[in-house]
Formats: C-alpha cells, structure tokens, sequence
C-alpha cells in the first residue's frame, strides 16, 4: 500500500485516474487544486481493482473510488467519472448526508464538484460474502445480514430516500465486522416515492443470482407468494406490511 503525496502524484502519469477515463493534462491538474480545497494531501495505490496501472477500492458508472488521506484521516473518495452520467457529485452528496441521518451509508465527509469524501468502510462485496457463508452453510450469518439490509430498506422508505440501484445489490452492499453497509447513492433521490424493499427484494429472492444462494441455506417462498406480499406493501408502507413479508422469509 504505497501513499502518493499530491505533489508526487502531478508528476506521475498514473494521474489520469483523477480524470478518468477522458481527461486531459489541463483537467488534471484542475482536479488536483480541487483537490487540495478539499483538504485532500495524498492517495494510496490501494484496492482490489487495476485502473491503468493504479489499484483502486472501486469503479462504477459515475465514478473511480480511490483511498486517499485527507488531514490525518484515511477516506473513501469517490471522483467523477468525465464521462458520467451526472454533471455535479454534490446531488449525490446531499442524498448520502440524508442517508447518514438515520444511519445508512458511508458517512459522508465533505464534496465539491468533482469529488465526494466519505468513510472507507472495508469489507466483502455482497455477492463474494454470500458464496463464501453459503458454502459454510452459516445460515444465522445470511438471516442477520438479509435482516440488516432489508431493515435499512425499510428505514429508506419511511424518509422517502430512494437508493435507485438496489436491484444490482451485491455492487452496492459491502458487508463488514458481521454488519452491512449499503453505498453509492449515485441514483438516489429525494422526490421519488422509496422503493427500496421492494427493489431489494426483487434482486435478492427473485430476480437475479442471489435467489438460489440463498435457497440453500433459508427456506424462500415461491416467488408468487413473494410478489403477492410486496404488493401490499407497495400499495400501503406500513410497518405491520413490512413485518409480514420479513415474517415471510423468515427474519423477523
Ligand atoms: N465508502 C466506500 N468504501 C469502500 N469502497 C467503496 C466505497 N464507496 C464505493 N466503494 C467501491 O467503489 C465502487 C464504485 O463506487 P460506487 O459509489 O458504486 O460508484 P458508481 O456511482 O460509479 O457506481 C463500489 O462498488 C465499491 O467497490
Ligand atoms: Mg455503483
């Protein structure tokens, strides 16, 4: 795990990250003073991903995430992509701040334009966490995760903060310390009317390759029977629907 100063890094042609995948030398190093606003010294080569010969914690649609050192701190920081979808990571911010106040998500520590600071939490993606617990047959692990990531859905709701991208969950779940965090609020929004369980729920025990994971190790009604239930919580979001459907799958 190598820190790279700033000032090292200007020089070095692995820069490019920082204005990634179509920047040139002007936007790089307009990045790098945005970067220095934000009180960002240095980055490590760090991660379970290659980006041109630099390692990096992740990269989605919208965004590279590096490690980086802001202060004396350790961060998550997420840098847009040139070619993103969204102009201004600030939007994003704003919806992973409303995240943070009933404790979901990285907790976020400062934006500007191009970038987002945010806490690094370390950890499994879904998907890898799953084969490896399934094939433990570690069933009370699955149930207490599965419980976790669904409450947190339920809670996204009752503010109507839609994630937007639960559907693809095993991206957008890191499970840490026996405990699960979702991130990238990339889609969210604050207007929409939440979908969160529903969208989650879909992914893991209908759509999707989670389904038969998770038939090894829980007992999963049939997906009518699963539809049937989340019809009535779309159509009313009560707790007591909520409770049904975890009753359901058997977490309440
Ligand atoms: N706070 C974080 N801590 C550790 N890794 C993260 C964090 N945020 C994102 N990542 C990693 O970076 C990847 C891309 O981040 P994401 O926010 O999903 O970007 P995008 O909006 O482009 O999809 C994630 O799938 C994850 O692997
Ligand atoms: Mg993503």
């Amino acid at each position: 795990m190598t820190l790279l100063p700033l000032t090292v890094l200007k020089e070095d042609p692995r820069s490019t990250i920082l204005a990634y995948p179509h920047g040139d030398a002007q936007m790089v190093s307009a990045r790098i003073q945005e970067l220095e606003q934000l009180g960002v010294h240095s980055v490590y080569d760090f991660g379970g991903k290659s980006l041109r010969g630099f390692h990096v914690l992740g990269l989605g649609y919208c965004g590279v995430v590096i490690l980086a050192r802001l202060g004396s701190q350790d961060v998550a920081l997420k840098i847009r992509r040139t070619d993103a979808p969204k102009s201004d990571l600030r939007g994003e911010a704003a919806c992973l701040a409303a995240a943070n106040q009933i404790e979901i998500g990285p907790k976020l520590i400062s934006t500007s334009r191009n970038f987002l600071t945010m806490g690094y939490v370390a950890g499994d993606r879904f998907f890898d966490w799953l084969k490896e617990t399934v094939s433990n047959h570690d069933s009370k692990a699955v149930q207490a995760i599965l419980r976790r990531i669904l409450k947190d859905c339920y809670k996204l709701d009752s503010v109507g903060l839609n994630h937007g991208n639960l559907r693809y969950i095993s991206d957008h779940v890191i499970v840490s310390n026996e405990s699960a965090v979702l991130i990238d609020f990339s889609s969210a929004s604050q207007f929409r009317r939440a979908a969160n369980v529903t969208s989650v729920t879909q992914g893991l025990f209908i759509g999707g390759k989670t389904r038969n994971y998770l038939k090894e190790v829980l007992s999963i009604p049939s997906k009518k029977t699963l539809i049937e239930s989340l019809r009535n919580y779309k159509q009313r979001q009560t707790e007591q629907n909520f409770h049904a459907l975890l009753g359901l799958l058997g977490l309440s």
